[in-house]
């Protein structure tokens, strides 16, 4: 990188992992209120497969003109602060941006964000185990937000996916709000969905006061809600219309820099899981995205820009 530039990865023409291109952009300063980070670490997240794709900018989702940005969590260090910023260079960081329609991600060297979006990652986590929590814990505090409190006579919550990075997340900070949670996954991820203090099941019948639908399975986890229940949904753009006298809600993560930082204090601590499946070069993201496309793993693939 020169001192002017910085490598990001984008695409100009969507269709799939090969379209993915690195450019060199230029270096912009932090406004008020902003902070320039260098980025350490970026998570590959399924988000990224379909901005990729191009299966948003066909539904309308994504209009950029040039290119559009891959990426959404990052960890890194503070490169220099704006006016009213109270981060020192070198402070250690973890964030997230949010929206699809953007020409900036964090698959790149260095990434201008408003302050508010950050949070410092504690002592004893690193920042690619940080890297992984801003997007999917954040996305899960906002699930929990929806489904609020448990009520007493109806507090049976079934959390599909709860091997997944969303799921995972849901089945623990669901039980925060009174929810006592049963986690939907693969036979062989019962010890995880365990460990998170869910119980644990294969295959669902319906009834539950409450599902949480990380697994993606729509209308197949509407109906395992019961009459009067409440279903959240993770997919905003394909939301459920509701049935059954059934609240029907879609999550649409957005930042919060202060929530954020307890969700690290609670990742350091290791309440809440941090899972890496294996770091590698932002030269390799198209490897990486192929992998994942796979499906199948059970922590992310993190960029180093
Ligand atoms: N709206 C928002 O703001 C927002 C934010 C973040 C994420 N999301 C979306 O949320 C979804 C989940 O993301 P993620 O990162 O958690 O994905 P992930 O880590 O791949 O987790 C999905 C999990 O669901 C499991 N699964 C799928 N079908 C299943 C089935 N029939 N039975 C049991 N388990 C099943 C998968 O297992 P296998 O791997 O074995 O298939 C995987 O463990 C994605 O579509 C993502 O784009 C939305």
């Amino acid at each position: 990188m020169s001192s002017s530039t910085f490598r990001a990865g984008v695409v100009r023409t969507p269709g799939g992992p090969d379209s993915i291109e690195i450019i060199d952009l230029p270096v912009a300063e932090p406004g008020p209120g902003e902070v320039r980070v260098a980025i350490a670490a970026a998570p590959v997240n399924p988000v990224d497969l379909a901005v990729a794709s191009g299966a948003l900018h066909r539904i309308g989702l994504i209009n950029q003109p040039e290119h559009t940005g891959l990426g959404w969590d990052f960890a890194g260090t503070v490169a220099a602060a704006g006016p009213g910023v109270d981060l020192a260079p070198g402070a250690r960081v973890a964030g997230l941006i949010g929206g699809f329609d953007r020409d900036f991600g964090t698959y790149a060297e260095q990434l201008v964000v408003p302050a508010t979006s950050v949070a410092v990652v504690p002592d004893g986590l690193d920042l690619v185990a940080a890297s992984t929590v801003p997007l999917n814990a954040l996305t899960a505090a906002q699930i929990v937000d929806l489904l609020g409190d448990a009520p007493a006579d109806g507090n049976r919550l079934l959390v599909t996916g709860a091997a997944g990075a969303v799921g995972g997340y849901v089945a623990s900070l669901a039980q925060d709000r009174g929810w006592r949670v049963t986690g939907l996954a693969r036979a062989e991820d019962e010890e995880f969905v365990r460990g998170l203090g869910a119980d644990f099941t294969t295959r669902a019948e319906p009834g539950w006061d409450a599902v949480a639908d990380g697994a993606v399975m729509q209308e197949s986890a509407l109906a395992l809600v019961r009459d009067g229940g409440v279903f959240v949904g993770v997919q905003p753009s394909a939301k459920l219309p509701a049935e059954r006298g059934i609240r029907v809600d879609a999550v649409m993560v957005h930042p919060d820099g202060p929530r954020l930082a307890g969700l690290l204090v609670r990742t350091a601590s290791g309440e809440l899981p941090a899972r890496v499946h294996a770091v590698v070069p932002l030269d390799q993201v198209a490897d990486a995205h192929r992998a994942v496309a796979k499906g199948g793993l059970r922590g992310r693939y993190v960029l180093t820009p």
